[in-house]
Order: structure tokens, then sequence, then C-alpha cells
């Protein structure tokens, strides 16, 4: 019935006993929920830097991946041109917007050679956190577990699992198994979560394991298996990222402009996949956000235009050619100093092992005014380990080596 739909007596009812109760109490609180997630990772070093800075000091930040070169002019350019269309200022729909959809399925059919229905297999998000976290809206119940690699980009565990009163299941990551998980430990998930190229070991996946985890997909239809890509496009040398959805089309997976334009501050990204899953992330993102702005989708698919085939704009060859340089250069520096460091062809992360006492090791880094991240703010798999992010210029970068040093 259509009254349905719009309306349920039993729930209206239900909800305003619910007022009531809340009236009734005078604190107001946040909701447990809340309680049982940590500090978010980066805000106590970000007090750190203020106070450093606050006294006058040159702090060198490799701790967040937030890059520090501009987006390149043409895709500031693009958002400048679509701010002006004449429907730029409506709502977009929670999926995306049509033209914009049509755009990443010609891109990802000439990058990853993945044919893609644009009408119910790609979803606009906006960035690759939002998106993330509202597949945890879409598929997980309170009381299901979710298997999240350890160390690993905290929303998997945070924002999906914790915020959805679910329960982590940890895959670890270790150095002796190229920091890929073992799936058997997420069989019975109701989500799986990976990421490769990887944040924070840089670590790339092997065609063994992605044919292992197509496999898992393909035979576990009660957990759904999402990729997170958003360093697909971050690569050097001739590494290619590829696409697991070209394995399988039983999965998700979260692709991200924020790094490989230097957009992080655009927030925009979108998720491919089975047409279901993208149907149900639908549904989640229309009640929590009205879509990305029109011009911001427009100038993703400006941005992802520009590829030919597998071939990257050329503003993207000249960033990850920056990118590639720092890495090679920090890679051989902290070896040098002795430290076991994990060689990557991927991403801007250097993760290296420093001892049994990572945090020691990042106190003495912020004494002389560098700072580094403590592994274990990525899992408890990443006790004895530190991150540097390369968002600073080789410069800085060689200063902040010779700091540690
Ligand atoms: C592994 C991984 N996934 C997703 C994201 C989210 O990126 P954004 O929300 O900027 O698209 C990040 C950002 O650091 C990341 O490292």
């Amino acid at each position: 019935m259509l009254r349905d739909a719009f309306f349920c007596d039993d729930n209206s009812r239900a909800l305003s006993a619910n007022r009531k109760h809340h009236l009734n109490k005078t604190v107001s609180s946040p909701a447990t929920r809340l309680t049982r997630l940590p500090e978010y990772l980066f805000a106590a070093l970000e007090q750190e830097i203020a106070r450093k800075t606050a006294a006058g000091r040159d702090v060198i930040n490799l701790g967040i991946g937030d890059p520090d070169l501009p987006p390149p002019d043409s895709f500031t350019k693009s958002l400048q041109l679509h701010a002006a269309d004449p429907d730029a200022h409506f709502y977009s729909s929670s999926r995306g917007d049509a033209g914009v959809r049509k755009v990443i399925a010609k891109y990802f059919k000439g990058r990853f050679s993945v044919e893609l229905d644009p009408d119910t297999q790609i979803c606009v998000v906006l960035g690759g956190k939002e998106g993330l976290s509202s597949l945890g809206r879409a598929f997980v119940n309170p009381g299901d577990v979710v298997a999240c690699p350890s160390p690993a980009y905290p929303v998997y565990a945070q924002g999906v699992t914790t915020l959805c009163d679910a329960e982590v299941c940890t895959l670890p990551l270790h150095k002796e198994n190229g920091f890929l998980p073992d799936l058997n430990l997420a069989v019975g998930a109701r989500m799986l979560f990976v990421n490769y190229p990887n944040n924070p070991t840089g670590a790339i996946a092997t065609e063994f394991f992605w044919n292992q985890l197509a496999d898992f997909a393909d035979t576990h239809p009660e957990t759904i298996v999402c990729h997170d890509h958003a360093y697909s496009e971050m690569t050097f040398d001739d590494y290619v990222a590829p696409s697991f959805l070209q394995y399988t089309q039983n999965a998700v997976e979260m692709h991200s402009l924020s790094k490989v334009f230097n957009a992080t501050g655009f927030r925009i990204g979108y998720c491919v996949g089975r047409a279901d899953y993208i149907s149900a992330l639908v549904k989640a993102k229309s009640q929590i956000d009205s879509g990305a702005p029109v011009m911001i989708q427009r100038e993703m698919a400006d941005g992802l235009a520009g590829y030919k085939g597998q071939e990257p704009p050329k503003d993207v060859i000249a960033i990850r050619k920056i990118y590639g340089e720092r890495r090679v250069y920090t890679e051989h520096a902290l070896k040098d100093l002795g430290l076991d460091v994990v060689e990557s062809p991927a991403t801007f992360y250097v993760w290296a092992r420093v001892g049994d006492d990572e945090m020691s090791f990042v106190q003495k880094c912020l004494d002389h005014d560098v700072v580094v991240t403590p592994g274990r703010g990525f899992g408890a798999e990443g006790r004895g380990y530190i991150r540097l992010a390369l968002t600073q210029s080789l410069d800085r970068i060689k200063l902040a080596m010779s700091r540690i040093a």
C-alpha cells in the first residue's frame, strides 16, 4: 500500500514513546557507539603539531596522507567551468549525475577492461571515506562481524563496523605474507575489506591473491567483499594496479580522486560493482546525503576522460613522477639508517620497522620536529612500524631524514 510506504503508525508510536523517555533524561550524552570509537588517529598528532608551530618550531609533517601539491590546473579550471553550468546548482541524485556515470564507465573500460552498466553498477560518492561508511549503513547489521585488515585505514573498523554496532574480525597483515590477509579468517563475516595498493604498508597484491579473493567472493555469497582502490593510480615504474572487478563481478570497489589529482578537499570518488550491492548503497545514501555537488562530479569526469586506455593524462604522469622520486629517496635514506623498509612500486607511504616500541621512535622524531605516524594507529598489528607520508617537497624530506638520522 502506498500509505504504508510513506507512513508507519507502529513506528511513529514507538518513536513518541522513545522521545518521552529521552525528555525525562536531564543530561544528553552521545550514542553509546561513539564511546566505543578510539580517538581519531591524527587528532593527538595534530594537537602536538599545533603546539610546536605556535612555539615557532619548523615542523616537518610526514604524518597525514594529504598531498602538498595543488591539483593540476586543468582540474581546477574544469571546476570553474562547471560551476557556471545552468543546472549545477540543483541537488544531484544519490547515484550521481547520469552523464558522469557514463564517463566513469568509459574510463573503466579503457583503464581496466571491465564493462560497467552506468545505470546500475556505478554510484558517485563524496570521497572514499563517505562511500565506505555508507556501505556499512547499507549492509552491516548490529552484531554482525566485519573482516578488517590490521594494520589498515581505520574507517573499515570504526566508520563501518563500530558505527554500525558490529564487531571487528581482525585479518592480520604480516611482512612474511606480503601484507596479504589469510582469507580463512574471514569466513562467516558480513563484509570483508581489502585495499591494494595498500595504506599504510604500500604493499600490492599478487595475481595469486586476487584469484584467491575472487574465489572467496564467488563461493561465500554471505560476505560482501569490498576492495578499496583509493591508490589505484598512484603507482610507479611499470606497475599498473588492476581492478578486483577484473577477477569477479561479485564485489564492490571504491575509487577516489583524492590522491592522484591532489584533490583531497574536493571530496569526490565513486563506487562500482554488482548491481544489487550498488543499489543498496544508493538506498542508504539517499537518506544520508543528496549527492556530491554536480560541478565537482563533472570535474571528476573531465579528469577521468583525460585517460587514453591505461595511459593517464600528462598531469597525472607528472604527479606520479614527483611522488615516485620522493619514494625512492626515502626508502634508500631509511635503509641507510638501518631500518627495515618495505619497498613498493605504489602509494606515497613508506612503512618501516623500527623495533618493538615504535612510540619512543615517534616521540624522538617529534622532539626533532618531524612528525611520523606510529604503526599502532592503524591497528595492533602495526606495532613496531612507522608510516611516513611523502607529502612534503624532496628538500623537506631530505631535511627530515637528516633530523631523524
Ligand atoms: C585506504 C584509503 N581508503 C580511502 C581513503 C579515503 O579517501 P577519500 O575519502 O579522500 O576519497 C583513504 C584516505 O586516506 C585511504 O587511505
